[in-house]
Formats: structure tokens, C-alpha cells, sequence
């Protein structure tokens, strides 16, 4: 594989004098060196979008059928991107080759969302005086996307701001994560073999300062998506304005294991989703409120289950936890971790580091102003709170400024549908773990996490307008 990359703009690759460099995020190697845009290639990127999104507007089958290629071709090359994945995120396989699958789900259901926007009659009739008109309402495409991704999901959550943002007949610049541009732009690639026309989708790699300071500044993007966390997306809603803005941002996700679960189940369930990926995902279980009747047996299931999970090369197949994206991040996990140890927290198992490999790890003790518990851990990190009233249980996990996706394991219908009432999160699995997502269902929290929901369908409301036609029938 060639590991030099250029940026894609207005149909072209473009190469740069200034470079970046994407280390291996586990042999901290150099892996790959890419073109970084200065501020002529972001203004060239955005002035392709906006006249291709004017002169080379595509129907919604034509749309359907460059998505579907995509996906399929994604596919063929499951393998090939699943290794960048593992070396420019530290993917480990398993999971690289999941993410590359979604991926394919992602550009596959937005292809069949494309043929499916529609509007609807509006009864303009009903009003007296309107007797004699009629109307209706269409999606237009909003124009030109700005789309900011991050390093967790560098291929899948490209896939959920381009899939859409093209489906819906919009043109897109995208900004990668700089730790993981190099899947993002080899799917670039994919987009111009398959026959998307120049200038609807646009690469440029920079930092968020920079390059994505640009973006948010040019008023020829009409709609921004982003992911990543609520400090960067209060910053991107001050420098945007009164534009369009999807933001999914972080979590510190609850599940509830209640007195009546399913013990082993809940124990195997989260001891996979808690640290799968370092725990770097939003969705990662966080804070786990278990029963004081159940806890001594979760607790030693648990460990049990944790014991098992192999540490280290994300290329080994049996991975389940690699590196983080780098080792200041995982010095600071274990700062965090060491921070609460100094207060009352008990480490159970785990709280060592090797470079940026940092274990997994259980915590209990823990009191809710602690940084492990009321901020956002993006580590291998998770702690067990211990609670003998559900209700107050619930009011404790809702005091969390984040509300993205939560859990509950419960045998009990009534004690689910009332935590689905009352627990404030934008998803609520209940026997499941906080983790849960399938790439089709609406995703996005409430409060801190965010606004606007993403899965292709509900990506294309916000990426369209709804646009009302009357017709008189006087004249
Ligand atoms: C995220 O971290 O927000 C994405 C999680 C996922 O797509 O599974």
C-alpha cells in the first residue's frame, strides 16, 4: 500500500508542501505521510463544493447507485481498509473489520434513503379563503455540508456525514480526524472510481484550529456535522452561527443492572462493550449503578469476565483492547484513575499503563464528583456504583450533564418502560449495554451530548430542507 496521501479536491488529488505525519498508534512508527491543506486548498475545496452542488446536481437514482457501489466496493476491500484501520486508530482487527462492515451498511442504507425524500400535500383548503388552492411540501438539499470527524470510527463516521449529506443531493467538504485521515481519504478514492462527479465530495486534513476554523467560517457551508466532544462543539456552535448544525457529542453512558437481571449475561455483556476499542467510543458503559443485592456477584462476574480479554497488538486477532490514540491520552486515564484512588476509589483490577496501552479497568468506591464518574472517561475505565432504590438511582445517573445512550438489565417489563421514561438519554437498551448501535436507527443524546440525530434517514431531514409550493387555481 502506498503511505503517501494527497488531499481530494474539486476531483483532484492535490499535493502540499506542508505534511503530516500518521504514526502506527501501536509501534509509534511512522505509518503514512498526507498532504496537509493550508488555507488555499480549504478556500478551493469549498468554491468545487459550491459549484458542483449548482452545476452537477444528480438525481436521486444516480445518487442510489454511486452510494451502492461504494458500499459494495467497501466490501470487496474489507480487508485493505480494516489494516489502515488498525494502524492509523489501533484498531484492533476484529473490530477494524466490523467498523469497515458498518461502513458498508452506512453507504448501503443511505444509497436506499436517497430514493426515498419526500414531502407531503399540505390541506391549504381547510383555511376559508384558500378554498381554491392547493399545496404541498418537498426536501431540497441544503447545499454545501461541513462535515469534522473524529478518531474514533474514522471510516463508519465519515460514512454517516458523507453517506447522507450526498444522498440528500448535497455536495460535502470533509475534515478527518489528523490522527486518522488516511481511511477517509482512501474512501475518497472509492467515491471517484465509482463515478461521483467533481467536486461533490472534498477531503482537506489540517487541525480543527486551523482547517476546521476555516470551514466554520465560510458562509458558502450552509449545514456543519460534527463529532467529538461538547467543548469543541460549543466552539463550532459560536463560529457558526445561525447555520445548520448536527452535533453528536460525548457521554459518560449509565447501565442499570437491577436486582432482578440476568447476572451473567449483564457481567459478559459489559465487560466486552466497556473496553472494546480502549473504551474510546461514546457509548462505552461508564458508570455501572448495580443493585446492592446483586453487586457481589456482578462485581466477581465481572472480574472473571475482564481477566479474560487480551491486552496489546491490535493486529492479533484475539485483541480486544489496543492503544489509545496516543499516550497522552492514556496518561491521562491513569491520571484520572490515580486521582480518585487518592480519594476513597478501590481499583479492583487494572490501572496500568505500558505507553499508551493502558489496561482495563474496574473501579468501585467511587463517589459521583469524581472525574471517572461525572466526566467523560474515552478510556478502558469503568466503575461500579452501588444503589438500593431505582428512583433514586435514576435522579443520581440524570444529574450527568451528557445524556447520549444508556442501559438497563431487568427481568421486569414494568421497572424497563419506567426507566425508559425516566431516564433522560436520546436511547434507552434495555438487557443490553449502553453500546448498542446498528447504523439504520436514530443516533444522538440529549442535553451536553448533543443536537440532531444521525442513521442516514434522520441525517437527511437535517441535511434537507422542507420547502413549501402553493399552487392558486384561481388565476
Ligand atoms: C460514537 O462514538 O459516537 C460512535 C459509536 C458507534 O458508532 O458505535
Amino acid at each position: 500500500m502506498s503511505t503517501e496521501f494527497d488531499l481530494f479536491i474539486n476531483g483532484e488529488w492535490v499535493s502540499t508542501e506542508d505534511k503530516l505525519k500518521v504514526k502506527d498508534k501501536y509501534s509509534q512508527q511512522v505509518y503514512a505521510t498526507v498532504s496537509k491543506a493550508g488555507e488555499g486548498e480549504v478556500d478551493k475545496a469549498i468554491s468545487g463544493a459550491e459549484e458542483a452542488f449548482h452545476s452537477k446536481q444528480l438525481s436521486p437514482y444516480e445518487r442510489y447507485e454511486i452510494l451502492k457501489k461504494v458500499s459494495e466496493q467497501l466490501l470487496e476491500d474489507k480487508e485493505d481498509f480494516a489494516q489502515v484501520l488498525v494502524a492509523e486508530a489501533g484498531k484492533p482487527l476484529k473490530q477494524a473489520r466490523t467498523e469497515v462492515e458498518r461502513a458498508a451498511q452506512t453507504f448501503e442504507v443511505s444509497a436506499e434513503e436517497a430514493k426515498r425524500i419526500s414531502g407531503h400535500g399540505v390541506p391549504v383548503d381547510a383555511v376559508p379563503g384558500s378554498e381554491n388552492r392547493m399545496a404541498y411540501t418537498v426536501r431540497v438539499p441544503v447545499g454545501v455540508v461541513g462535515a469534522i470527524t473524529p478518531f474514533n470510527f474514522p471510516i463508519n463516521l465519515v460514512a454517516h456525514k458523507i453517506g447522507p449529506a450526498l444522498a440528500a443531493g448535497n455536495a460535502a467538504v470533509l475534515k478527518p480526524a489528523s490522527a486518522t485521515p488516511v481511511s477517509a481519504l482512501k474512501l475518497a478514492e472509492l467515491f471517484q472510481k465509482a463515478g461521483l462527479p467533481a467536486g461533490l465530495l472534498n477531503v482537506v486534513v489540517g487541525s480543527g484550529s486551523v482547517v476546521g476554523k476555516q470551514m466554520q467560517e465560510d458562509a458558502r457551508i450552509s449545514t456543519y456535522t460534527f463529532t467529538g466532544s461538547a467543548e469543541v462543539g460549543l466552539k463550532i456552535k459560536q463560529n457558526t452561527g445561525l447555520n445548520k448544525l448536527i452535533l453528536e457529542l460525548g457521554n459518560n453512558s449509565p447501565v442499570i443492572i437491577h436486582k432482578d437481571a440476568d447476572i451473567d449475561k449483564a457481567a459478559s455483556v459489559l465487560a466486552t462493550a466497556s473496553f472494546a476499542f480502549a473504551g474510546q467510543t461514546c457509548i462505552t458503559p461508564q458508570r455501572l449503578y448495580v443493585h446492592r443485592d446483586v453487586r457481589k456477584d456482578f462485581q466477581e462476574k465481572l472480574v472473571e469476565q475482564i481477566k479474560d480479554i487480551k491486552v496489546g497488538n491490535p493486529s492479533d486477532e484475539q485483541t480486544v483492547v489496543g492503544p489509545m490514540i496516543d499516550k497522552e491520552e492514556a496518561k491521562r486515564a491513569q491520571d484520572w484513575v490515580e486521582e480518585a484512588k487518592e480519594s476513597a476509589a478501590t481499583v479492583v483490577t487494572g490501572g496500568s499503563r505500558s505507553g499508551a496501552v493502558y489496561e482495563p479497568t474496574l473501579l468501585t468506591d467511587v463517589e459521583k464528583d469524581m472525574k471517572v464518574v461525572k466526566d467523560e472517561v474515552f478510556a478502558p475505565v469503568v466503575s461500579i456504583l452501588e444503589y438500593e432504590n431505582l428512583d433514586a438511582c435514576i435522579d443520581e445517573l440524570n444529574e450527568s450533564p451528557y445524556g447520549l445512550q444508556g442501559g438497563i438489565f431487568t427481568k421486569d417489563l414494568d421497572t424497563a418502560f419506567h426507566a425508559a421514561r425516566r431516564v433522560q438519554v436520546g436511547g434507552l437498551m434495555i438487557n443490553d449495554s449502553s453500546q448498542y448501535r446498528v447504523d439504520l436507527m436514530p443516533y444522538g443524546g440529549v442535553k451536553d451530548s448533543g443536537w440532531g440525530k444521525e442513521g442516514p434517514k434522520y441525517s437527511i431531514e437535517e441535511m434537507t430542507e422542507e420547502r413549501l409550493v402553493v399552487l392558486n387555481l384561481d388565476g
